[in-house]
């Protein structure tokens, strides 16, 4: 059985009351849309198909390759979407599966069992359903007399009767290729003007086929974004889900109502997560850390017993046994050794401290090499923009003691087990055991001879 996914985005989403495409607004810091793709890539054989219409350029340029688009230039109606897919799909596979854009609370495994479900049915439609109290303005469910599906009723469209209803159609359908494209051109038009999808289940049924429902049991996954009040609930919903699955995994969240975790991160057990902390985008961290409060961290690599409090860290490494903060901030490219320290407001970038460095209080490193357990005094700052703004690289070696407030004028190398006196700065290197002091700085005590 080889499986399209198609994913239903032309729609404009006028309540969000927005110039973005509703279907670009941002859950757990990724676009609906990208959470359906995602779901589509995990389920689906072929690249996803997206039906795009308003705002398509923005959305096929944030989708990019992971995703191929039907252009749906007039928003017609579901029923008609999908029609816009026919010239893609039709002779590639035996099943579509279908669903709208807007609902990023749904999991593969739902998707799944629709497509296991419709697998083992001998009719040409499976879709999903859930039981609730409030109908949302959804499709209701009608029933026959023996229980097998009749039809969807567009709430619209329904008698008093049916709008008691409890069953409401979810709008996640996986059909029978084939015999989704004979019938696809059957449906009529609604008094509305639109051709509703919903229709080819009466279709199905009226040809004597058989309409299978796979009922939710999380009725939390069917919620579609129509306003940023849903998208609020969205993401709050994704949140606990995600908070949950680390809590289970042996994380401890101090107050997971504060604690964000990306659907892309990863954290080892035994780590303690404090309140107000942000772990964003593809971020790793290790076993038994201590992370937070306050603490925003952005597509990092964090090793094993690492302490982070009240910092600021994107795109930077640190190995094990690492201690940063309070008010720390690591930018891109920073890559800390094994039990480097980093007191309050120090900031690092493109730079390898190595193991056991220290730099205790306010300092600048960037574009520089430290060697293993040289201290760096408070103050000290790596000038490495020059007045050509270039770049400049500084290196320093191992055991070197760099004085506080000194001025590292890059380019710059300072030989291991160097020093520069507090104050000083230095224009230029500093050879092995010597000490430097002033301004500019001098050398005033030779390497030891040996
Ligand atoms: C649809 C279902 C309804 C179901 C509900 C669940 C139909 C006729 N009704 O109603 O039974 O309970 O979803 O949320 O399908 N779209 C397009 N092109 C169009 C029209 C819609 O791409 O021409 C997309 C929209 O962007 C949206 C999705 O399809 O993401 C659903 O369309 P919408 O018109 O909102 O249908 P509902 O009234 O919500
Ligand atoms: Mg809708």
């Amino acid at each position: 059985m080889t499986i399209a996914t198609v994913i239903m985005a032309a729609g404009k989403g006028t309540r969000m009351k927005s110039k973005l495409p509703k279907v670009l607004h941002k859950v757990a810091g990724k676009p609906l849309v990208q959470h359906a793709v995602n779901l589509a890539t995990a389920v689906g054989d072929a690249t996803p198909v997206v039906i795009v219409g308003h705002g398509a350029d923005d959305v096929k340029a944030a989708l990019g390759d992971t995703a191929q688009f039907a252009l749906q230039a007039d928003q017609l109606g579901t029923g008609h979407a999908v029609m816009q897919t026919e010239d893609l799909l039709k002779g590639q596979v035996d099943q579509v599966l279908v669903w709208a854009a807007d609902m990023p609370l749904l999991t593969a495994e739902t998707l799944q069992s629709v497509i296991d479900t419709q697998a083992k049915n001998s009719g040409p439609i499976t879709m999903s359903t859930i039981i609730a109290e409030n109908p949302r303005g959804f499709g209701r469910i009608v029933r026959q007399t023996n229980q097998s599906v009749a039809a969807i009723v567009e709430h619209a469209d329904c008698t008093p009767a049916q709008l008691e209803i409890k069953e409401l159609n979810v709008g996640v359908y996986c059909f029978d290729a084939a015999w989704l494209w004979e019938n696809l051109h059957n449906i009529e038009k609604s008094p509305k003007g639109e051709y509703y999808l919903t229709d080819l289940i009466a279709m199905a049924v009226g040809q004597g086929s058989r309409v299978e429902a796979v009922i939710l049991e999380d009725n939390t996954e069917a919620i579609g974004i129509n306003t940023r009040v849903h998208l609020a609930e969205a993401e709050k919903l994704l949140r606990q889900r995600t908070n949950q699955y680390w809590m289970d995994a042996g994380v401890t969240l101090v107050d997971p109502d504060t604690t964000y975790i990306s659907l892309d991160s990863t954290i080892g057990t035994d780590t303690v997560i404090l309140p107000n902390t942000h772990i964003e985008g593809a971020t790793a961290i290790g076993e038994n850390c201590t992370v937070g409060p306050n603490t925003i961290i952005r597509d990092c690599t964090i090793g094993n017993y690492c302490e982070i409090e009240a910092s600021v860290l994107e795109e930077a490494t640190m190995e094990n046994h690492v201690d940063i903060g309070p008010f720390g901030h690591l930018r891109k490219g920073a890559h800390l050794a094994d039990g480097v320290h980093m007191g309050n407001f120090g900031e690092v970038k493109k730079s390898y401290l190595g193991p056991g460095v220290k730099v205790g209080h306010f300092s600048y490193i960037g574009d520089a090499t430290i060697g293993e357990n040289t201290n760096i005094g408070a103050g000290t700052i790596t000038c490495n923009f020059a007045s050509d703004k270039t770049k400049h690289r500084t290196e320093i070696g191992k055991d070197a003691f760099i004085g506080s407030d000194s001025m590292l004028v890059a380019p710059l190398t300072i030989g291991d087990r160097a020093r520069t006196g507090a104050g000083s700065v230095v224009t230029k290197n500093v050879p092995e055991d010597a000490t430097a002091v002033g301004v500019p700085a001098r050398v005033i005590k030779k390497r030891k001879e040996s």
